[in-house]
């Protein structure tokens, strides 16, 4: 049996969890993919932190530049989340010859075309299933399933943070502090949660799904943001009064003939199915011209939903399934298909 070597960049929330379904899952991998994955660095900033999970001994360093050029390497999965270093970590391990599985959508969303440039020019792949919705598979629904429509919407839950908080604030009546650092206990949150509550974190998921949906370029200064951090107690309140609960909602719809996208606090009626999301859960209705409207539901922030997509892409790409897909849907070309964006 092949072994596909990786080099695991970040051992915090998400890398735990990958590290975990990579030794707890070991047979059940194997026989879906017909190779073994055997962890060959885990990259970190501190060694000497507690660590969830046993490792291998040697593995753990600090050292990045050994691992991802170490040959033997085969796949770089990089945890560590924001632009810098993992921007420039990506395009070196790609150019070094690694495929890349990321769930890293600030990265993707604002210097996503060098990346994936970068990836074609290398005959390497990025798989990203992680990046936007967590354990959803949503990236797959839309770029396989749903290929064969023209997609004219996309609304919904993007950010498994704001989503909880607004949910302990609505149900529980627990205030906004406390629900905050109850999502970054709980490992929700982003290193810098004000990504998650003034809506950028939800913003960047939605120009990455919109660039696969729709195919078009979609500047993030092009979609309109507003946050949950602009809230007050008293709107959940009246909300709640008149029949409604406050939702983070990620909208981009096809208005005569241009795309219109925004990330706002939304009133939506509480017997609404995008009402009955809770907690870190996510939901997205996709609307294409054949299917109709279809709704995915799930996990979207946490350390297994999240672990699962990565893992995911790491079968694809050990299957060489990854591999067709990307070649196929040339992501991020320079003059993509789809709609303008609106600049209303
Ligand atoms: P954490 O903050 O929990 O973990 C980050 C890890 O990266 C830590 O192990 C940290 O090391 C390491 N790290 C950070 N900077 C460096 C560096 N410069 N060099 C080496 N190692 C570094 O983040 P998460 O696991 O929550 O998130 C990782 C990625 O996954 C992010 O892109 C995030 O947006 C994305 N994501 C997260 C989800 C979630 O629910 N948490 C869901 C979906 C996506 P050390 O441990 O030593 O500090
Ligand atoms: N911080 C993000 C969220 C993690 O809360 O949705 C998942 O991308």
């Amino acid at each position: 049996m092949r072994t596909i070597h990786l080099a695991l960049l970040g051992l915090g929330t998400v890398g735990t969890g990958v590290a975990r379904i990579l030794r707890e899952q070991a047979r059940h991998l194997e026989s879906q993919s017909g190779a073994r994955f055997a962890i060959r660095w885990v990259v970190v900033r501190d060694p000497s932190k507690p660590r969830g999970i046993e490792l291998e001994d040697g593995i753990l360093t600090t050292e990045v530049d050994r691992a991802i050029s170490d040959p033997e390497v085969d796949i770089v999965v990089e945890l560590i989340g924001g632009i810098d270093p993992a921007r420039d970590l990506i395009a070196r391990s790609l150019r070094a010859g690694k495929h890349v599985v990321t769930a890293n959508k600030a990265v993707l969303a604002k210097h996503g075309r060098e990346l994936f440039g970068v990836a074609n020019a290398s005959g390497r792949v990025i798989g990203f299933e992680a990046a936007v919705a967590g354990g959803i598979p949503i990236v797959a629904a839309v770029a396989q399933g749903l290929a064969a429509n023209r997609i004219s919407s996309l609304a919904g839950i993007l950010n498994g943070t704001s989503n909880y908080i607004l949910t302990a604030m609505h149900q529980q009546g627990i205030g906004y502090d406390e629900a905050l650092a109850e999502a970054q206990r709980l490992g929700f949150a982003e290193a810098d949660p004000t990504l998650d509550v003034d809506g950028n974190d939800a913003l960047q998921k939605l120009a990455i799904l919109s660039r696969l949906a729709f195919q078009s370029r979609v500047p993030l200064e092009a979609i309109r943001r507003q946050g949950i951090d602009t809230l007050a107690d008293v709107d959940l309140h009246f909300a709640s009064e008149l029949g409604y609960v406050i939702k983070l909602l990620a909208v981009a719809r096809e208005v005569e003939g241009k795309l219109a996208l925004r990330v706002s606090p939304t009133l939506v009626a509480r017997n609404h199915p995008l009402g009955q999301v809770h907690n870190e859960y996510n939901a997205i209705k996709v609307t294409g011209h054949a299917i109709g409207d279809t709704i995915y539901l799930g996990k979207g922030a946490g350390m297994m939903p999240t672990a699962s997509s990565v893992v995911a892409d790491l079968l694809d790409v050990a299957i060489g399934r990854a591999q067709e897909t990307f070649r196929s849907l040339k992501l991020w070309d320079e003059s993509p298909p789809g709609p303008p964006v609106s600049d209303d």
